[in-house]
């Protein structure tokens, strides 16, 4: 870390000696304040929950801007990435740190493809769920499996055992996520076919059947691929935070990604795509596009407790980036599929409009974000509302796989172990039963 021309002094109103404390600056971004001998020099700790002012870790993987709405990875506008690369080169990109040459994309995505199989087994474990499971749920638990099947690759400090796994986990992913929809649809599994891209095979192990040919549209296959390289990566969010937080322990790699697995299923994360289209089939259900300005009124109400989901981001504060790009594809897939008309994207442009001039909005800078435009694709392409959340893991994967191994290397890590600021009740004795 490079240390900055300034320092920090943080001085105490009630006459403790005051503390100088280190400034770092990263190659881009705001600079941090080292605590980390805080306590040891006053006694304190500092307070932040929802880690609104800290920095938890160092990385360079993925940087956002959010007041100018950039986003980066490994240095690469996303802009770049999604028009003109793939989601194995988005791969290769944020494992290794560069983008692929043709030889090494070659041989990325051979190496990837060859482990799209999952474990025959697994299909007996999958059988345990309920056939009405939420995917999420399922995923949770199969992602979890992986580390019962693949017991070579299990050990988090080495370093060969770390890049089989993360091979693993971003090649089965997309096999699971097929598998999970098919167990619920009551179909056959369709088994990886080799000769199909990543997203191309993902599209047919989800809507082939063995009884006929499947076609796989380029326009769509594209889309999907879009999908996955604009949720690839977003830094220090809640799900890759706990991957990192799992992983610090030590454990192994495949339990660490399914505790990001479990934390991504929230509505506040990556459950927001599903809780976006939820809202506009309900928004069409009261009376579409003429009851957009009565359901806008209940979003501004603090006391409705109804949000306008796809909308706000903790870091963005302009236009997500993704947003747009989806918007794009939105846009592309719909003419594709003659879905123009689709009256939910419709109803879409217009709450984005009313928002993005409206004073509650623009005051608190809330723009759309990736949320508000994918689920009306993934729903366009036939992808069920309830499997969003698990495709939008499945993308995820390499990005969490990344950040772990990226802490695991870095000399640095130790396990994560926030502190507290205690607000229960001081020391007391226990009454026996009949006197409490
Ligand atoms: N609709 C209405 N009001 C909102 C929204 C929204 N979607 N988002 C934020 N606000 C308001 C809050 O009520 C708050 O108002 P106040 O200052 O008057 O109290 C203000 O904007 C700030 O919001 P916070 O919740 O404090 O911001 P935070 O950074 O904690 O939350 C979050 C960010 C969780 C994403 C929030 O914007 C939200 O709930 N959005 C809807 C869910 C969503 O789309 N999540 C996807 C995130 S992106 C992703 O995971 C890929």
């Amino acid at each position: 870390m490079k240390l900055a021309d300034n320092k920090a002094t943080l001085s105490f109103s009630n006459g403790s000696p005051s503390v100088e404390l280190p400034v770092y600056k990263g190659t881009v971004g705001p600079d941090v304040i080292d605590i980390r001998k805080l306590y040891a020099q006053t006694g304190m700790f500092t307070y932040d929950p929802g880690f609104l002012s800290t920095a938890a870790t160092q990385s360079s993987i993925t940087y956002i801007d959010g007041d100018k709405g950039e986003l980066l990875y490994r240095g690469y506008p996303i802009e770049q990435l999604a028009t003109s690369c793939d989601f194995m080169e988005t791969c290769h990109l944020l494992l290794y740190g560069d983008l692929p040459n043709a030889d090494q994309k070659t041989k990325f995505t051979r190496t990837v493809t060859m482990h799209t199989m999952v474990n025959e087994q697994m299909q007996f474990f999958l059988r345990g769920f309920r056939r009405d499971a939420h995917p999420m749920a399922i995923m949770t638990g199969l992602v979890g499996a992986l580390s019962a099947f693949y017991h070579d690759s299990t050990d988090i400090n080495n370093p060969e055992h770390r890049e089989i796994a993360a091979i693993r986990l971003i090649a089965k992913m997309p096999t699971l996520v097929a598998m999970a929809y098919k167990y619920s649809a009551g179909q056959p599994y369709m088994y990886p076919k080799n000769d199909l891209s990543y997203a191309g095979n993902f599209m047919r192990m989800m809507f082939a059947t063995p009884c006929e040919d499947y076609h796989v549209s380029p326009v769509i296959e594209r889309a999907l691929d879009r999908i996955f390289i604009l949720h690839a990566d977003h830094e220090q969010n809640a799900s890759t935070s706990t991957v990192r937080l799992c992983g610090s322990s030590g454990t192994n790699p495949f339990a660490a990604i399914a505790a990001g697995v479990a934390c991504l299923w929230g509505p506040a994360h990556g459950g927001a795509n599903e809780a976006c289209l939820n809202m506009l089939e309900d928004i069409q259900k009261m009376g579409g596009v003429a009851k957009v300005g009565e359901f806008m009124e209940k979003v501004k109400d603090k006391n409705s407790g109804v949000r306008l989901m796809g909308f706000g981001h903790r870091v963005y504060k302009n236009y997500d980036p993704r947003a747009k790009l989806m918007q794009e594809t939105c846009k592309e897939v719909l003419q594709e599929l003659g879905l123009q008309n689709d009256p939910l994207f419709k109803l879409a442009m217009a709450l984005e409009k009313i928002a993005l001039e409206d004073e509650y909005f623009v005051s608190r800078k809330l723009y759309p974000n990736v949320d508000f435009y994918s689920g009306i694709v993934q729903r366009a392409i036939g992808i069920p509302v309830s499997l969003f959340t698990a495709i939008f893991a499945l993308a995820r994967t390499v990005g969490w796989i990344a950040q772990l191994n990226e802490m695991i290397a870095d000399p640095e890590y130790k396990i994560g172990r926030p502190r507290q600021l205690f607000s229960g009740s001081t020391q007391r004795d226990v009454k026996p039963l009949a006197q409490r």
